[in-house]
């Protein structure tokens, strides 16, 4: 008889908010010229190499998204899920895993929604092997999701690598079930509970590049210089299922603006997300800031206003230069109209509990490391 797992990941309690950490929270998107696949093997495949430890992974780049590619069953069927520190589990599309076609595929006999910050997604649950690039291959519990009309966002999977703090506090909801960082590191694939990203941001409309790369077990000393700037991930509740760290300040050039907040590291983010309130403070600077509904503006006058936003951490401080968060002009057109107002990476959110969201536009300026041995996050700088 097939056990249906009803669909609960409570979105707001009190003693549990940990929803699914919005992999994808806005409805901004563009229409990829080709499918993700098409992506990959014109330009991926010359990004992915072995190294001497660790194992990378090229990270594919759509403007708002990073994919990586995942091979599903036996054979292997290819897809390309968004690579998402914010959630824990792996599902594609039954357009791209064609369950009945892979001899290797076990059914588990369960569906479960997940709730995502872009919408909801019921799955059905199956054993399969799953090659993450070459080298990794093993044994993951994974979804297949039929009906994609609730998320708004365009995708054919999501791969989680949230902590697995927060694959143990859904068994509230439903069974146990295996990360693929869990998987790896109980099939001797990595030894460590470490993996770092190297994102690129992208400098034209060529969308079709393998932007970055995720090393998995070790860090590449090679891309990055320094010290890193460590933060333990945060004690405090919803943030202590995720990574996370607390920020006790955020400044605007040298001035303090917003103090005590927590924030997520969120890789499936394409923007920096905060409450509005939490935005206005930061710029408060500014007159006459604005939202196309999701995305902060800033009216062209002000723009010269502008100044660096740091974020204060236990180990240092990050900082996000004006010029990094301002949309260059190459993607304004997919963001839509601006009626006069400079776009950028900044964006209004704080569902879940969750009023601070760094996402990968932060990321992409930093080598941006996930030490689960050590319970902390880290920030390097890139070469
Ligand atoms: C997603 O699922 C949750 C929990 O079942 C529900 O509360 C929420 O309304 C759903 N969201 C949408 C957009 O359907
Ligand atoms: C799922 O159900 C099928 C058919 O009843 C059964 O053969 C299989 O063992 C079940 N799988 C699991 C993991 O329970
Ligand atoms: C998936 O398959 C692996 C290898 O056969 C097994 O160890 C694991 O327990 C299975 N997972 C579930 C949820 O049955
Ligand atoms: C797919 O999901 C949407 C939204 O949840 C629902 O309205 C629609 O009926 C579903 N389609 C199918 C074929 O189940
Ligand atoms: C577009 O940017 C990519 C890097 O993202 C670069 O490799 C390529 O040369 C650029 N193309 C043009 C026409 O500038
Ligand atoms: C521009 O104006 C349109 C129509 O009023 C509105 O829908 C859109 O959100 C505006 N965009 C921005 C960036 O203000």
């Amino acid at each position: 008889m097939v056990k249906l797992i009803p669909s609960i990941i409570l979105l707001v309690s009190s003693t549990c908010a940990i929803a699914a950490a919005a992999p994808h929270t806005l409805t901004l998107h563009r229409q990829a010229k080709g499918s993700y696949k098409d992506m990959a093997a014109s330009e991926g495949n010359r990004w992915a190499k072995k190294a001497t430890s660790g194992v990378h992974t090229p990270a594919i780049n759509d403007f708002f998204k990073y994919n990586i590619e995942v091979s599903i069953g036996h054979p292997p069927q290819a897809s390309y899920p968004i690579f998402d520190t914010g959630s824990p589990y792996l599902w594609v599309s039954d357009q791209v895993y064609d369950v009945p076609k892979s001899a290797s595929a076990r059914s588990l006999n369960s569906s479960i929604t997940l709730a995502y910050g872009a919408g909801n997604v019921t799955i059905d649950l199956y054993n399969d092997t799953i090659s993450l690039g070459k080298d990794l291959i093993i044994k993951q519990e994974l979804g297949v999701a039929s009906n994609l009309t609730a998320l708004q966002i365009q995708t054919e999977g999501v791969i989680g690598f949230a902590p697995e703090a927060m694959a143990l506090a859904y068994t509230n909801q439903f069974s146990y079930i295996p990360t693929p960082m869990h998987n790896l590191i109980a099939s001797h694939k990595i030894g460590k509970y470490l993996f770092a990203v190297d994102f690129r941001p992208l400098r034209n409309t060529t969308v079709n590049v393998a932007n970055g790369q995720i090393d998995i077990g070790e860090l590449d000393r090679s891309k990055y210089t320094g010290d890193v700037i460590y933060s333990p991930i945060s004690k405090k509740s919803p943030f202590k299922y995720f990574w996370s760290t607390d920020v006790p300040k955020i400044k605007f050039g040298g001035k303090t603006m917003v103090s005590d907040l927590s924030a997520v590291l969120d890789t499936g983010s394409p923007l920096i997300l905060a409450t509005w309130k939490i935005l206005q403070e930061i710029f408060s600077d500014i007159e006459g800031l604005g939202t196309d509904g999701r995305v902060m503006t800033v009216p062209k006058s002000q723009v010269h206003k502008l100044k660096d936003v740091t974020f204060e951490l236990a180990g240092g401080s990050i900082t996000y230069k004006t010029e990094q968060y301002l949309v260059p002009s190459f993607l304004e057109p997919d963001f839509g109209p601006t009626n006069g107002t400079q776009y950028t990476f900044f964006g209004v959110f704080g569902e879940f509990g969750l009023p601070l969201i760094l996402g990968e536009p932060l990321m992409e300026h930093y080598y941006t490391i996930f030490d689960g041995v050590n319970k902390r996050v880290g920030f390097a700088t890139r070469k």
